[in-house]
Order: C-alpha cells, then structure tokens, then sequence
C-alpha cells in the first residue's frame, strides 16, 4: 500500500497519527504527547485522571479498571487499605466485598458511614490472584496515595493490617507491635492508627475485640471522644 492510501486507510480505521517504527519516539512530540504526569501539584480531578490513565507498573496491563478511592474528599477519616481485589477491580470501588461489608459495620459501630470518610489503598490496581504487592509498585503507586492524603486532609488515617501499616510508615514491624500507638505520616504528620484487616477478621472473628480497642483509640485521636 502507497503512503496516501496507507495513510487513509489508517485513518479509517480510527489511527490518526501514524508514523513509521523507528520515528515512533519522535511520533510523541509531533502529536503533542504530555509528559507523565506528576501527582505532586495535581487537584483531585487531575489526580483522578491521572490514576486512571497510570501505567506506571506491570499492573496496569492486567486491571479492567484502576481504583481511585471513594468517599467524602474533605473526610476527617481516612482508611488505607492494601490494593483492590477482584470485586474492586470490577466495581472500580475500594472494598466492596465481603471485607467491605465487615469494614462498613465497623465504620458504623464508632458512628461512621460509608460515605462519611474517604476509603483507598495503598494500590490502585489489582495484583493477579490478590498476591502481596511488589516494592516497584508500592514506589510508583505512593505520590497518588501522598497527593490524595495531601488534598482531603484528614484528622487521622485508619491503616487496615500489616501491608498498608508497613507501607505507610516505612516500617518493618509485625502488625501486633504496631497497634496501639499513634503514629504519623507525611510532612503534614497526619496520625496513623494500625489496625487488623477486616479480611483476616473474617478468618479470626476473635480479634474484632482489638479492633474495637483500635478504634476506640482513633475516636479519641479525632477528637471524637468515644
Ligand atoms: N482489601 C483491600 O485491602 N482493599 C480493598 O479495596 C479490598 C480488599
């Protein structure tokens, strides 16, 4: 096929920008390609946007959709769980499963919906068969976590088990030795409260008693006296 007719061809079939292989690097400036996006100034839309376009990580490759996180922008809660599942990864919403609905009854139980506080993980994208995330993707998925604790703000972050925990405050520590104590995230020095997951609640239901402590904890850290 000739260079018009390839060219028209192209174009028919939805491919606007056609440039040969080995100009493909140029083929970014000539079209006008934005550079990756940094999440350090970005305003929530642009956050959203950009999380939703990320192709930071492997993980990307696999998602049917990233999950940005959902809830009040302005809460005074924020939960940070791991990374999505399966049901997260088709829903776009973080803990929607059967963890969610324990997470939501325990959100209630201290006066809390739903909608009341601001829900994310540590990762955006669903790691195949639910495995621990990797470091790499931990390194490129954190600015967006740090851009949206920066912009909502919280009184406090709830941290749901040891991944989120670790992660958060760059520690090493087993989960039991960090529950119980105030810790702080960021600049801003935002308390971090360490709780259990609520799925390993589902598989031990004789540890919902500490994660009332927990929270009894946070309620107080907020300023909401229990
Ligand atoms: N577990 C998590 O850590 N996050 C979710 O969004 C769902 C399950």
């Amino acid at each position: 096929m000739g260079g018009a007719r390839q060219r028209a061809y192209l174009e028919a079939i939805g491919i606007t920008a056609w440039v040969a292989r080995d100009r493909a690097v140029e083929a970014g400036e000539e079209i006008g390609a934005e550079p990756v996006p940094d999440p350090v100034a970005a305003d929530w839309p642009q956050l959203q946007a950009q999380v939703a376009g990320c192709a930071r990580c492997e993980l990307s490759e696999n998602r049917t959709q990233t999950v940005f996180g959902v809830g009040d922008p302005a809460a005074d809660w924020m939960i940070v769980g791991e990374a999505p599942g399966a049901e997260e990864d088709r829903q776009g919403e973080p803990f929607v499963g059967r963890a969610g609905q324990l997470l939501n009854a325990i959100l209630r139980a201290v006066g809390l919906r739903r909608e009341q506080v601001f829900i994310a993980n540590i990762l955006k994208c669903r790691p195949p068969q639910n495995r621990d995330p990797k470091s790499e993707e931990v390194e490129q998925c954190m600015p967006y976590l740090q851009r949206q604790v920066e912009l909502v703000r919280p009184k406090l972050i709830v941290a749901l088990g040891r991944v989120a925990a670790q992660n958060l405050l760059g520690s090493s520590e087993a989960i039991g030795r960090m529950r119980g104590r105030v810790h702080v995230f960021g600049a801003a020095e935002i308390p971090v409260i360490v709780t259990y997951h609520p799925a390993y609640l589902l598989r031990s239901p004789l540890e919902k008693r500490k994660v009332w402590q927990d929270m009894q904890m946070a309620l107080s850290v907020a300023g909401q006296v229990p």
